[in-house]
């Protein structure tokens, strides 16, 4: 169980890493160390924020609104969507991207590498509410590494005998200076399938600016994405491994509006690239096997 004096005293690292409360009895790891700071929520594995040192904004987006409550998703930070992606397949009362994110996860082990990032290792918490919507002996186990980049691994165990099915993303929500002067690279030539057009696939020509709502689901590519914000001349770089799927999600002032949780002006501030395995690209876990898949984030200043 997560109490807080038995976390800080069997994970804390001293000057690098400690837990605190937060918001509505949640707990927190809050890190910090000579490259970057970044906080990690327990409730759904969430890293809600990452600062390099050497960043004049934070990288990874946490809404000023985002709720911190028991069985609630957090606005912002890199949601797990785990075992599903979007809504469920067939039920459609299940929670949309499933219950990983909104559920406690326990810490595993906490370490400082010899580079001096800092690590954290958590698994989730089954229960039997999670049982009663994803009937599989299955494991999600979560592996962040805050330094000059950010690395997070979700990796899967099936410990079952027989083969089961998911999906999954990384929901990373990045800061921009303002979505209208922002573009992604890195999906040039691909095919997606245009959620807020539709429903229909197309292909996609060139970078992807934004005018909209936008919200694509790009298929069958493992390429490394590039945010390029020309509002802070920087560029953010996401490089991912066990992903064949990447969703670009923007909601646009309308929808974040509906929202309620994007603050005043929020969502001109973020845009989810999201490292992913969705549709086609859902992944058979072998009985006895395990999947991971993991990113890594970096950002560099744009000359
Ligand atoms: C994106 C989906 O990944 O997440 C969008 O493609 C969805 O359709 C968005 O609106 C946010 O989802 P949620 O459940 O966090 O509001």
């Amino acid at each position: 169980m997560n109490h807080l004096e038995t976390l800080n005293s069997r994970f804390a690292i001293a000057g690098q890493l400690r837990f605190d409360h937060a918001g509505d009895g949640l707990i927190v790891a809050e890190i910090a160390n000579a490259h970057a700071s970044a906080t990690l929520c327990l409730q759904g594995g969430h890293v809600m924020t990452w600062k390099p040192a050497t960043a004049g904004a934070p990288v990874v987006w946490l809404s000023k609104l985002a709720k911190l409550a028991p069985g609630k998703s957090i606005r912002g930070g890199a949601p797990v969507c785990w075992p599903w992606f979007g809504a469920h397949a067939t039920e459609a009362g299940f929670p949309g991207h499933g219950p990983a994110r909104t559920v406690p996860w326990e810490v595993t082990g906490t370490r400082t590498l010899n580079d001096g990032s800092t690590e954290i290792a958590l698994a989730m918490v089954d229960s039997d509410a999670i049982r009663a919507m994803w009937p599989h002996p299955g494991r999600a186990e979560l592996l962040v590494n805050v330094g000059q980049t950010l690395k997070i691994a979700l990796t899967t165990r099936n410990l079952g005998d027989s083969d089961f099915v998911i999906g999954e993303a990384l929901h990373t929500y990045f800061q921009i200076g303002d979505i209208a002067g922002t573009r992604v690279l890195g999906l040039e030539g691909c095919a997606y399938l245009d959620k807020a057009g539709g429903n229909v696939r197309q292909r996609q020509e060139g970078a992807i600016a934004f005018g909209g709502e936008t919200d694509r689901v790009y298929v069958d590519t493992e390429a490394e994405c590039v945010i390029e914000d020309a509002r802070l001349k920087r560029r953010i770089r996401i490089a991912k491994s066990g992903s064949r799927s990447t969703v670009v999600w923007t909601p646009w002032a309308e929808k974040a509006d509906k929202m309620g949780d994007f603050g005043s002006g929020g969502w001109r501030e973020m845009v989810c690239v999201e490292s992913a395995n969705a549709l086609e690209n859902c992944v058979t876990v072998k009985a006895g096997g395990s999947h991971t898949m993991a990113v890594e984030y970096r950002v560099e200043a744009m000359m």
